[in-house]
């Protein structure tokens, strides 16, 4: 079977020019540019990276950004005391902090710290319980970046059987509440598997749409899906290579070569999940910046 790739860094392309352009009207109707904090704690070098990404995409669309860096030994309190000060700074229309936090900081503390008009990732509790009534809310990037990719792809999640492997906060969660919900982007049946799921290949065999958010390098494998399957890869690991200059290459959570010719689309590593999430992020700072959620 031949396979189409869903390209997350063309449609990321189009879909920052439509931002752009949006930005620049609301400067020509004399608006402020939206800014976009960042709060980064240590020097992981995963977040870093993804941070440069997001710094970098806001530039590229017209929007301020700020990045504000702390060592690895800041307190939770201190931490805490930096997001009130920009929680209460009008000139900041969205902040993110980046996630994995060191062990001392309750990740819990510092998301509900964020007032939810703010909260631009769509972590905090008000937002996803916002989300999963279906209230206007600020929706967790990834897969809020994964519904556009389908959806720019036309490809129907109308009762289809859509799997998804992993139960995280961030995209496992609210990918299965999102598919399940009763709108355009919904309306399927969702199957939330994880760790612990005892029948794993029976349920992935049956998957329309499987979307693998498990965190494991090359954990889905051609013999988990049936033919014509879509797949979305939201894996991201670094893996040592002598062929490229950087000395790494990246893997998904998807054995991409032997899954592909199996499918009737799937993401790619790097270019697919990534982008999108990036874009995600930006038209939720939009969203801030014209108070369409709050008001
Ligand atoms: N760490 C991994 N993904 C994310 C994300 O989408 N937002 C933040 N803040 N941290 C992350």
């Amino acid at each position: 079977m031949s396979y189409q790739l869903l390209d997350g860094k063309e449609t990321s392309k189009q879909i920052k020019a439509e931002i752009a352009e949006k930005v620049s009207q609301i400067i020509k109707n004399g608006g402020k540019q939206p800014h976009l904090a960042a709060i980064l704690v240590g020097n992981n070098g995963a977040s870093e990276t993804y941070v440069a990404h997001k710094t970098k995409s806001c530039v590229q669309v017209g929007f301020k950004s700020s990045l504000i860096r702390f060592d690895n030994d800041i307190s939770e309190c201190e931490l805490i005391e930096k997001i009130e000060e920009i929680n209460k700074n009008d000139d900041i229309n969205g902040l993110i902090v980046q996630l994995p936090l060191p062990e001392h900081i309750s990740e819990d503390k510092i998301i509900e710290s964020i007032i939810p008009e703010k909260d631009v990732d769509g972590f905090h509790p008000t937002n996803v319980g916002r989300m999963t009534v279906g209230l206007p809310a600020y929706i967790s990037a990834t897969p809020k970046g994964i519904l556009e990719l389908l959806k720019r792809y036309n490809i129907k999640t109308s009762g289809k059987h859509c799997v998804v492997i992993g139960r995280s906060n961030i995209v496992g969660k609210p990918m299965s509440i999102l598919l399940s919900q009763k709108n355009e982007t919904g309306n399927s049946t969702v199957t939330l598997c994880h760790s612990r799921t005892k029948n794993l290949k029976e349920i992935t065999l049956q998957a329309d749409i499987l979307i693998a958010a498990i965190g494991k390098q090359e954990f889905v494998t051609s013999d988990m899906i049936k033919d014509g399957v879509v797949v979305i890869d939201v894996g991201i690991h670094r893996v040592k290579s002598d062929k490229t200059k950087s000395g790494w290459k990246l893997k998904g959570d998807v054995k991409f070569d032997e899954v592909a010719p199996k499918c009737s689309y799937i993401t790619p590593v790097p270019g697919g999940v990534g982008p999108m999430t990036i874009v995600s992020l930006l038209q939720n700072t939009l969203l801030a910046a014209k108070k369409e959620i709050y008001g």
